[in-house]
């Protein structure tokens, strides 16, 4: 029994929490959010060493100092761009944690015969285990797919939706058995089928889509962590895997939304030939292209210039010499804005983060529906690293993967300037129109390395 001081302290923590869901939802306030959700998580991790009486204290104790150091080294080390798999894999890690300590309680409840244990509380541990070891192996293949330690292409088998269903129902029979008769070795298959859909249900998704696959497991830990909290009557365990749960799948619902496309769509869209990403080729269609002296003159005469940033530019570290440019644009009198697609990037708010870190104004970030209307009247548009994100097949090819994406309107403009290295595809695979129609003018190059020359340019006008 948790002691009432002890309910209190997680009572706290699970108020800890709320506060950085609500701190981390404005830029302005996520930094001290992620403070306050962190201090929540740690007291209640330490709570329990001050009123249980723990068996195997050492083992615990190098297992914390274990975990620790690999998560720090890891967040330390990680670039921003490899966001995502840091995060499916520390999500995963969660979920893995929650199916083993459900496993335990199923060890427990066999030893009674499940006497005086409700039916709701084994539902839920079969839950845990199940969804819990899903969302680990799932988060381990995501990682693999982002790191590229494996193809980012779907992986299709003959016979994958029939082991998937098969796997599923299989998983339901035996979690009816639990209830009926709890015994550890239907927790252990448990396990393991959970094991097994976790990789079968990521193997088809394409890369695009992975990062929204990753957002949907996260939910799934959470929500198998909030089962373990009831088991265990646990309170921050309950809020904060309900928090978790609910604002995954929040987070999902407006992924699959600005990506264009359905969650069912992400996760099953290649099993009917609709692959969500294409190993797209380098064209070799002519282009005009220009360098930097030619586009710092196109940019000295334009009185209204919109600034698409993409993936690309965080690649090349280029925020703070994009900004240098912006601001010298800004203080000849040119109005420049930021226009930021909710996918850019690969991490939802990743052009936010970036643009931060180098310290532009949030007032000068506008979002794809706020600044849409305004390209009719822009005379340059410059795409840094972006290539989808404009990419008007979105609106005109129905069979291409990124089809029905809202897109930025940069074709919109008078005149397009993109910066990039070569004539390859951005993350969708397919070819840009945009970069063969007459108003685009190319300046290749890597783009920390562009932007320095187009700045040195643009300052020799
Ligand atoms: P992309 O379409 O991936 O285009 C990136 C562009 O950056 C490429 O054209 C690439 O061309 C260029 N690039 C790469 N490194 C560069 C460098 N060092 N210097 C200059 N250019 C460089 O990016 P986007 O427009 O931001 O679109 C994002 C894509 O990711 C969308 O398809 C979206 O659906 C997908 N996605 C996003 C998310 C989230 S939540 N943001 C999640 C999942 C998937 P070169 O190779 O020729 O340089």
């Amino acid at each position: 029994m948790i002691p009432l001081w002890a309910q209190l302290v997680y009572l706290a923590c699970a108020v800890c929490f709320i506060l950085a869901l609500k701190g981390l939802s404005g830029p302005r306030t996520a930094r001290g959010g992620n403070l306050i959700g962190a201090v929540g998580a740690v007291v209640a991790c330490v709570t329990v060493f001050f009123y249980a009486d723990l068996d195997h204290l050492v083992p615990i104790l190098v297992a914390i100092v274990v975990g620790s150091v690999v998560g720090v080294v890891g967040a330390q080390r990680v670039q921003m761009t490899q966001m995502p798999q840091l995060v499916a894999l520390f999500n995963g890690v969660g979920g893995g944690a929650a199916a083993l300590v459900a496993l335990l309680e199923l060890g427990a409840f066999a030893e009674v015969d499940g006497v005086g244990v409700g039916d709701f509380a084994l539902v839920a541990t079969a839950f845990t285990v199940v969804v819990g070891s899903l969302a680990f192996s799932g988060s381990v293949v995501t990682f693999a797919k982002l790191q590229e330690l494996m193809t980012s292409r779907p992986v299709l088998f003959p016979g994958l939706p029939m082991a998937f269903a098969g796997g599923l129902l299989a998983a339901v029979v035996l979690s009816v058995l639990t209830v009926t008769g709890p015994t550890v070795w239907v927790g252990v298959v448990l396990l393991v089928l959970g094991l097994t859909l976790g990789v079968l249900l990521v193997l088809p998704v394409g890369g695009a889509d992975v990062p929204i696959v990753i957002s949907l497991l996260n939910a799934g830990t959470g929500l198998a962590v909030a089962a373990s909290g009831y088991v265990l009557g646990n309170t921050v365990l309950l809020v904060g895997g309900t928090l978790v749960g609910a604002s995954g799948t929040f987070l999902t619902l407006l992924m699959a939304k600005a990506m264009g496309r359905s969650v069912g769509h992400v996760l099953f869209g290649a099993l009917k030939g609709g692959s969500t990403l294409g190993a797209g080729e380098a064209s070799n269609r002519p282009v005009k292209s220009a360098g930097p002296e030619d586009v710092a003159i196109l940019l000295g005469y334009a009185s209204k210039v919109i600034i698409v940033p993409g993936y690309g530019l965080a690649v090349a570290q280029a925020q703070h010499t994009l900004r240098e440019l912006v601001d010298l644009l800004s203080s000849r009198g040119t109005a420049v804005d930021y226009a930021i697609h909710p996918v850019a990037g690969r991490m939802p708010g990743h052009m936010n983060v970036l643009l931060a870190e180098a310290q532009v104004p949030y007032e000068q970030l506008k979002e794809m529906d706020d600044i849409n209307g305004e390209f009719k009247q822009t005379d340059v548009v410059l795409v840094v690293g972006a290539n989808d994100v404009v990419n008007p097949a979105a609106k005109t090819s129905p069979g291409a993967p990124i089809y029905g994406m809202p897109i930025l309107n940069a074709d919109e403009a008078q005149q397009v300037v993109f910066m990039k290295r070569s004539m390859r595809p951005g993350f969708a695979g397919i070819e840009n129109e945009l970069l063969f129609d007459p108003r685009t003018t190319l300046l290749f190059g890597d783009a920390k390395d562009t932007l320095g020359k187009l700045l040195a340019a643009v300052k020799a006008l």
